[in-house]
């Protein structure tokens, strides 16, 4: 399993935590104040309410419904109706494996020992969502199947492909450093409307 791209961390900061998916798999993305950053299944074991709507509390995520709070192990450690409860062990949430390099958050859903993507230095410009499947926009530039990251001449870029559902990818894009970022912000526009067959 290798490394997908969920997010850029400009866009999770310490302290919030966003929606994602890859395929079928709901995710809550946040960033403790401590810089580190985690993948969760974006449902409470309470009663099922999407952590990616709650909130960053210390080195908690708190669910937005009933307060019950989840160190970064994923694990209940705090419920407010119940202050003196040691919550049992049971009540976690399943974590995936999460971690920022390049200024981009990456995602395995399963345990991995691949590497993570060589972005040869390139720093993240912003992402864009493509009404297309992974696997076409991978196909656009020659590639058989859909791969992590796709290395594009134009402006010496690289697209992080992250298959959102059969019909959705984000495309997080990083170019050099020396690139001009709206010149390579507007590329990918046209490139999205290309894929996508619309004007731009
Ligand atoms: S649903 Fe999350 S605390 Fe109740």
């Amino acid at each position: 399993m290798s490394w997908i791209a969920v997010g850029l961390k400009k866009d999770v900061p310490p302290g919030i935590v966003i929606p994602s998916r890859l395929a079928d798999t709901e995710l809550a993305v946040w960033c403790a104040p401590s810089g580190s950053y985690h993948a969760w299944s974006d449902r409470c074991p309470h009663r099922g309410m999407r952590l990616s709507h709650g909130f960053v509390r210390g080195n908690t995520l708190a669910c937005i419904y009933h307060g019950w709070q989840y160190n970064e192990a994923g694990s209940c450690d705090y419920i407010p109706a119940h202050p003196k409860l040691t919550p049992p062990d049971t009540i976690c949430v399943p974590t995936y494996s999460c971690t920022e390099a390049g200024g981009v958050i990456w995602v395995s859903l399963e345990a991995t020992d691949q590497p993570l993507p060589e972005l040869g230095g390139r720093v993240p410009v912003r992402s864009v969502p493509i009404a297309l499947s992974a696997e076409n926009v991978a196909a656009h530039f020659g590639a058989g199947s859909a791969p992590t990251v796709a290395v594009v001449s134009d402006h010496d870029t690289v697209l992080a492909l992250q298959p959102c559902t059969d019909t959705l990818t984000m495309a997080h894009v990083l170019a050099s450093p020396d690139a001009d970022p709206k010149a390579v912000s507007r590329w990918v526009e046209d490139l999205r409307a290309t894929l996508e067959g619309v004007p731009a």
